[in-house]
């Protein structure tokens, strides 16, 4: 072999090995969450990191209902579509999120008073929007954290006015708009077991009313010290068993106060705390990789800790590290450990 030749491979090679997506490419997919001004391309060094790492995609906010359905009988695709040119020049699949959800709904429907509009505006949303990216997205998250921490359904304005059949119907129509996505139930919390038993409950229900379900998306938002890893390989197990693909799709590390507003790391975080994150990012991933027969995909909520939507919540304006790029676009330690997993 020529010394330019083997210099050009062991290029090659140096690449692959700095790529998550590439280092995680016979395990599952590796997704992260984006905002409409990341697919508008301004910044190149995040450009640069969704291309180098990722090859799915869901959009942070840009498919949400209050978003695409601002208005009755109205729809804006002007978000969504440029989201899928992005995604498709950069090869990425996208999962759809959400159709179904209580939350970040357009005032109107929030003030449906009827049973027949809200099932006029149910069933016209489906349809429509899902129909529209058929074939253009891999999947949806048909229906988006309908279960209460006790495990029975959270009070919405589908359970009150359609009654607990509305999950069912909500797969049976996106099967028929959109016969090729994929079709998943997602939620937070659904490792702990009265809420995973509540979610085995609703599958179960579709299930047996012979409706297409094909995945459940573990959220994956955890908290630093406290992340229930024997719940989440016991429920990876269940989803599984029950024939369906199991997903991590909203992963961050959280690492400030839950119970207050205090902001300890403003001025920036301690290495320590850094390392900490690291050694619980990797120990997940060891989970994950245990069980990549059963995992499709494990996507970030974000690409950067400055973009995290836990800078904002539960406390408006404090400064959090949740996620394996900080704030200068570098990689920090877990995105190194998780990486060196897959060199050993
Ligand atoms: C969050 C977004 O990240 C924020 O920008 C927005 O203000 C609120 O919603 N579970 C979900 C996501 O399913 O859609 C939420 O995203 C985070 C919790």
């Amino acid at each position: 072999m020529t010394a330019s030749l083997s210099l050009f491979i062991v290029g090659c090679n140096e690449s692959n090995t700095d790529s998550l997506k590439d280092a995680y490419a016979h395990d599952f997919l590796i997704g992260t969450a984006i905002n409409y001004q990341q697919t508008l391309e301004n910044s190149p060094g995040e450009t640069r990191l969704f291309h180098t790492h990722f090859n799915a995609l869901t959009p942070e906010n840009c498919m949400k209902t209050e978003v695409l359905h601002p208005a009755w009988n109205t729809f804006d695709f002007s978000q969504a579509d440029q989201l899928v040119s992005f995604a498709q020049k950069h090869d990425m699949v996208i999962n759809g999120h959400t159709l179904i959800w209580h939350s970040q709904l357009p005032r109107f429907a929030q003030q449906l008073q009827s049973a027949d509009s809200v099932r006029q505006f149910f069933e016209s949303h489906i349809q429509t929007v899902a129909s529209r990216y058929a074939g253009k997205l891999q999947s949806w998250d048909v229906v988006n954290e309908a279960l209460e921490e006790d495990g029975s359904l959270r009070s919405s304005i589908f359970l009150d006015h359609l009654g607990a059949g509305y999950i069912a119907e909500a797969f049976q129509l996106t099967s028929r708009a959109a016969p090729d996505a994929e079709l998943y139930y997602n939620d937070y919390n659904i490792e702990m077991p009265a809420k995973r038993a509540g979610c085995i409950a609703l599958v179960k229900d579709i299930q047996s009313k012979g409706i297409r379900i094909d995945g459940v998306g573990i959220q994956g938002h955890w908290r630093l010290g406290q992340i229930p890893f024997r719940e989440i390989e016991e429920s990876i197990l269940a989803f599984d068993s029950l024939g369906l693909k199991v997903m991590i799709t909203e992963l961050d590390i959280d690492v400030l106060p839950p119970d207050s507003s205090a902001n300890p790391y403003a001025a920036g975080i301690p290495d320590s705390v850094l390392h900490q994150q690291a050694a619980e990012y990797e120990q997940l991933f060891r989970l994950f990789l245990r069980h990549r027969d059963k995992i499709s995909r494990v996507s970030f909520w974000g690409l950067q800790d400055a973009k995290s939507w836990l800078n904002h919540f539960p406390f408006r304006g404090r400064t959090n590290y949740p996620l394996l790029f900080d704030r200068q676009l570098r990689p920090k330690p877990a995105f190194d450990r998780i990486m060196e997993l897959k060199r050993e």
